[in-house]
């Protein structure tokens, strides 16, 4: 039964004996280390910058809550603890009611959080403060604290520590002011200030961000680790094109160079023998006093096969005729090729081949050239036939002869020989398939099929 391959599955060994460019190798690899380096150093990046956003973002959501947490605090404080003790006698300095709110801040304002608290009125005088040497002193109001006064709300502010009712707060220690009006039993209002060491409020942003950063970091690295396998993906598909393409450009060299070996020996088999032989007759003719008729009849016979054999190389090189006359013409001039050596071949063109691009015009004559060349080569065939029809979508082209055959599965592997796997690489590239229909004795038929619209 015949064996059917792919031909791209061929000399596998054939590329294996070609060395790679050692530097090529070295700078493959460097191009995978290079991603999995470019990929590490973006991901520990963006983790930097989220996990400095989130601080920067915690710390702001911290000290707005810290804030409002010493807003209700105060206000908490005011009315259960300062308010019920507040007397009108403060408003004139009496010591009994100062000691009564003093009692009550030391035992039960101080004791929570507050470094200084201070008694106000209108006037900006301080009535009362834990700090006796500011009691009766007149400072003035701030606007925060005239707007306080005004609109009965509670205002919360950093502390400018040099101001001088500050002057006995240690100037390290950064501190939170809230103020909240109070009123005496008989309707003055009165501002109650309380200070809160600032380090309870940057505490809470750190919390805050404690609280996060497992979730926002823990799902940023979750995230790189989830991506890490694509990124390798297609490190290793950029591995594998490069490899390919360096595997395409030896071909490429591999078949100039076997094509140009290729019209040497054709030329010094063919041309050149019969140019020779010609010289050595004439050389002789010349020597014995003239020429006679039959030998110079001989002579000019084969300098026109010479001739005739230049011309057909040069077509087989660069075939005019496949541009000025078409594919159909071209393929009619290469079927008449095998003939004078005794091979009968039919060629059927069953279908218009003018509206083909300039690639698939290429393909099909070369694959067609290629397969007379091997069947004049290899087959030892009586006949060969060359097909070109349509089935749907696809233009096949199919060169059948009836020759020895070959065993896919053992082929000799020929150095330098890669007509076929050139071919195939070539069908490959424009979307096209070849393969080879082939048993030892059975004929062989190569077949190009390519896509038409
Ligand atoms: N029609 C055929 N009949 C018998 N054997 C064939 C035929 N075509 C190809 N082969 C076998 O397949 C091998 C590979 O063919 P291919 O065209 O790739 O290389 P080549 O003809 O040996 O060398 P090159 O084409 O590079 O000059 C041949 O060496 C030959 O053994
Ligand atoms: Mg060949």
């Amino acid at each position: 039964m015949a064996l059917r391959t792919p031909v791209g599955g061929w000399p596998a060994a054939v590329r294996a004996r070609v060395p790679a460019p050692s530097a090529s190798v070295d700078s493959e690899r460097l191009t995978g280390r290079g991603l999995a380096l470019r990929y590490a150093g973006t991901a520990v990046v963006t983790l930097l910058l989220v996990a400095l956003g989130a601080a920067y973002v915690s710390r702001a959501l911290g000290i707005e809550e810290a804030i409002d947490d010493a807003r209700r605090m105060t206000r908490g404080l005011a009315q259960i603890a300062v308010e019920p003790v507040l007397r009108d006698g403060l408003l004139t300095g009496d010591p009994e009611a100062i000691a009564a709110l003093d009692a009550v801040v030391r035992g039960q304002v101080m004791p929570d959080l507050q470094v200084r608290v201070k008694l106000w009125d209108r006037s900006g005088t301080v009535l009362y403060s834990d700090e006796p040497r500011l009691i009766g002193e007149h400072f003035g109001l701030g606007a925060d604290q005239l707007e306080s006064f005004a609109t009965g709300t509670v205002k919360a502010e950093l502390s400018n520590l040099s101001e001088p009712e500050n002057r006995f707060e240690e100037p390290a220690n950064e501190l939170l002011e809230v103020y909240l009006p109070v009123r005496t039993p008989n309707g003055t209002m009165l501002l109650l200030e309380c200070y809160y060491g600032y380090e309870s409020v940057t505490q809470a942003g750190q919390k805050i961000w404690f609280r996060f950063a497992p979730y926002t970091l823990g799902s940023l690295v979750l995230l790189s680790l989830a991506q890490a396998p694509i990124a390798v993906a297609l490190a290793r598909r950029l591995r594998r094109n490069q490899r390919q393409r360096e595997a395409l450009l030896r071909q490429a060299i591999e078949a100039t160079d076997t094509e140009r070996r290729r019209i040497a020996a054709d030329l010094h088999d063919g041309v050149v023998q019969d140019l020779a032989g010609v010289a050595f007759s004439l050389g002789a003719a010349t020597r014995s006093g003239g020429a006679d008729v039959q030998q110079s009849r001989e002579a000019a016979d084969r300098v026109r096969q010479a001739v005739k054999a230049l011309r057909s190389l040069l077509v087989e090189i660069y075939p005019p005729n496949l541009y000025e006359e078409g594919l159909a013409a071209a393929l009619a001039d290469l079927a008449a090729g095998p003939g004078p050596r005794g091979i009968r071949t039919e060629l059927a063109i069953e279908t218009p081949l003018d509206d083909l691009g300039v690639d698939e015009t290429e393909l099909i004559y070369r694959v067609a050239q290629e397969g007379l060349r091997n069947v004049v080569a290899h087959a030892r065939a009586s006949r060969v036939d060359i097909r070109v029809h349509r089935r749907d979508r696809v233009l096949v082209l199919s060169v059948a002869d009836d020759g020895s055959g070959m065993d896919l599965e053992h082929l000799p592997v020929r150095p330098g020989h890669l007509g076929l796997r050139a071919l195939a690489d070539l069908a490959h590239g424009i979307g096209a398939g070849l393969t080879v229909e082939s048993a030892l004795g059975a004929g062989t038929t190569l077949r190009l099929e390519v896509p038409v619209p």
